[in-house]
């Protein structure tokens, strides 16, 4: 999908239904425990290495014990969890009623309910004060003018930091996408879309947020970058 045909609308409908169904599956079975293929093992695991890395970003903010973390697209809800057992006030919101049930249930599970809200809501609707905010794998989801949009409004729900994850632009990849599917059949996602340093540089600009730390994280069929956009 280009860019100047992007229909805020269209686009989140078609999220919802995606990880209602088909993608309910595939996620929840890459982010439990469930025996996974070679492939989507890699995406497991780096997955597993990115929230260590963010996680430590978070703790290094320094924020007091009880502060509050929106987790913006918290599928089934492995940060908002790990947030919680820290004593983090979490607010877990996503599109998806499935991802928002199972992350609620894993939550009981684990003796954490009582520290995370859990709200089926989307990232261009949700509001409130938080002291940070995180959003991963979520982004990667949005064109170029739509993540422009999207970051606007998680922006303006702190005065602190967005952590957050998105697909850089890279020609290889690109190619491979042109040439039609990177993964086997089987194996592929929804399309990732990739932003390009200067379109990152105007969508951070718009909202007068600057870049504190950037890192790729690669490993095997996972590549994303994380970063930490802040206020201050
Ligand atoms: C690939 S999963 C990542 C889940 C979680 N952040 C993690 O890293 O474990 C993407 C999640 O984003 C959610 N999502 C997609 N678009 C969204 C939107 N506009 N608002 C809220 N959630 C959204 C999906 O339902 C899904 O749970």
């Amino acid at each position: 999908m280009s860019s100047s045909s992007f229909n805020a609308e269209e686009h989140k409908k078609m999220l919802r239904s995606y990880f209602n169904g088909q993608g309910f599956q595939r996620w929840a079975s890459i982010y439990g425990d469930d025996k996974l293929s070679s492939i989507r093992n890699t995406v497991r695991q780096g997955h597993a290495v990115m929230m260590d890395k963010a996680f430590d970003w978070l703790q290094q903010l320094g924020l007091p014990k009880g502060a509050t973390v929106l987790d913006a697209g918290c599928g089934t809800g492995l940060f908002s969890i790990r947030l919680a057992k820290e004593g983090y006030k979490v607010t877990a919101v996503d599109i998806a009623s499935q991802m928002v049930d199972k992350a609620k249930a894993e939550a009981t599970k684990q003796g954490v309910q009582d520290n995370i809200t859990f709200e089926v809501n989307t990232l261009e609707s949700v509001r409130g004060t938080y002291d940070a905010v995180v959003c991963f794998d979520v982004l990667i989801h949005y064109p170029a003018e739509g993540f422009s949009q999207v970051f606007r409004n998680l922006a303006s729900l702190t005065k602190g930091s967005v952590i957050f994850t998105y697909a850089p632009y890279n020609k290889l990849l690109a190619l491979m996408h042109w040439v039609g599917g990177y993964f086997p059949k089987k194996e592929r996602r929804t399309t990732i879309q990739m932003i390009r340093d200067e379109e990152m540089q105007t969508a951070m600009k718009k909202t007068g947020m600057q870049v504190k730390s950037r890192e790729k994280i690669s490993f095997g069929f996972y590549h994303t970058m994380l970063m930490n956009a802040s206020h201050k």
